[in-house]
């Protein structure tokens, strides 16, 4: 075993054990060590910022340790087959879109691209996305075969399956159209759709996740705190971002499953069901035109529909959305 991968198995074998001592003997003798040659380990890790109590004649406790998505870790707790069976991670990104953007055309399907922070991040309509650490950034690459009208489907698919797995987690999560996540009326994920696509299909999807996971909300601009929350501010703790992960990958492939194999009419209702916009009222900005009205459903093509203050129907498939009061 090489050096890294024994220090990645001790955390593994104290995370393993909640709390209770592990003895140098045990480990030791479960890697094929001396109990020496842990004890350097446990120093190694400690000077990593692994919090690591030893008591003599009992063993090593994990009492804390570093805020960092351990991707090999992921790799191992995934329950996908399609989604994050490539994991690209990175300490640090431009952005993590713009990298999945690079490699979207050498790569298959499902892979997706990580990064404890971004330096550029993006959001909708050309915004800055704070990437502050302890956040869930990440790029999901798909390549359906599907024509490029349908795409802003799959960003609701994507809504559905974030809310679910923050919902998976007690956090009331509820999408608003188009895009986000909010919990209580406070912003805690936003999603940046972009498309590569040759005429009327679509070539690859990459599908921008950014969920303020164990982000502080003191690290947020004034600006952009005052609409945001975190799942630690929601829950009063912090969350292990690399289960979180596992957890999100497999609710993404169960919809995307859903996606291509089932009526669009059931996506429709589910997302009408944990919404945060419909029964409200709302002004749209699209490129061309601005509409003051009632959310009041989704179409079939994945259109928010909006009773207008003329009384009547609209249809918007893509634009952004305020609520009027
Ligand atoms: C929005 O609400 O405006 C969308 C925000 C999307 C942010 C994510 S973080 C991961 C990915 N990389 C980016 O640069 N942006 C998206």
């Amino acid at each position: 075993m090489f050096v890294n991968d024994n220090r990645k198995e001790i955390i593994r074998l104290l995370k393993q054990s909640e709390g209770n001592p592990v003895s140098g003997q045990e480990i030791g003798e479960k890697l094929g060590i001396t109990r020496a040659m842990v004890w350097k380990y446990i120093r190694a890790l400690r000077k990593e910022g692994y919090d690591i109590r030893s008591s003599p004649k009992i063993g090593y406790t994990l009492d804390a340790y570093p805020d960092r998505i351990d991707s090999d870790e992921l790799g191992k707790v995934l329950r996908t087959s399609l989604i994050g069976t490539d994991i690209r991670y990175y300490s640090e990104l431009g952005s993590t879109n713009n990298t999945a953007r690079e490699i979207a055309a050498k790569v298959t399907e499902g892979t997706v691209v990580i990064a404890e922070t971004q330096t550029n991040g993006r959001g909708r309509l050309g915004t800055e996305w704070q990437s502050a650490s302890g956040g869930v950034w990440v790029s999901l690459i798909l390549k359906p075969s599907i024509p490029l009208e349908n795409v802003s489907k799959i960003t609701l698919v994507v809504g559905i399956a974030v809310t679910n797995a923050l919902r998976a987690l007690n956090v009331d999560a509820h999408v608003k159209w188009p895009n986000d996540v909010l919990v209580k009326g406070k912003k805690i994920c936003g999603i940046l759709t972009e498309v590569s696509a040759e005429v009327e299909k679509v070539d690859h999807i990459i599908l921008g996740i950014g969920i303020n996971a164990n982000v502080k909300l003191s690290d947020l601009k004034d600006e952009i705190r005052k609409n945001s929350t975190s799942i630690a501010n929601e829950l009063g703790k912090t969350i292990d971002r690399t289960t979180f992960l596992a957890d999100l990958f497999y609710e993404l492939e169960q919809q995307y499953i859903r996606f291509k194999t089932k009526q669009f009419t059931d996506i429709v209702d589910e997302w009408i069901n944990l919404s945060d916009t419909i029964g409200k009222e709302v002004k749209i900005t699209t490129p061309n035109k601005i509409i003051e009205g009632k959310a009041v459903g989704i179409t079939e093509r994945g259109a928010l529909v909006v009773i207008d203050r003329n009384g009547n129907r609209q249809e918007i498939i893509a634009g952004s959305c305020r609520y009027s009061n």
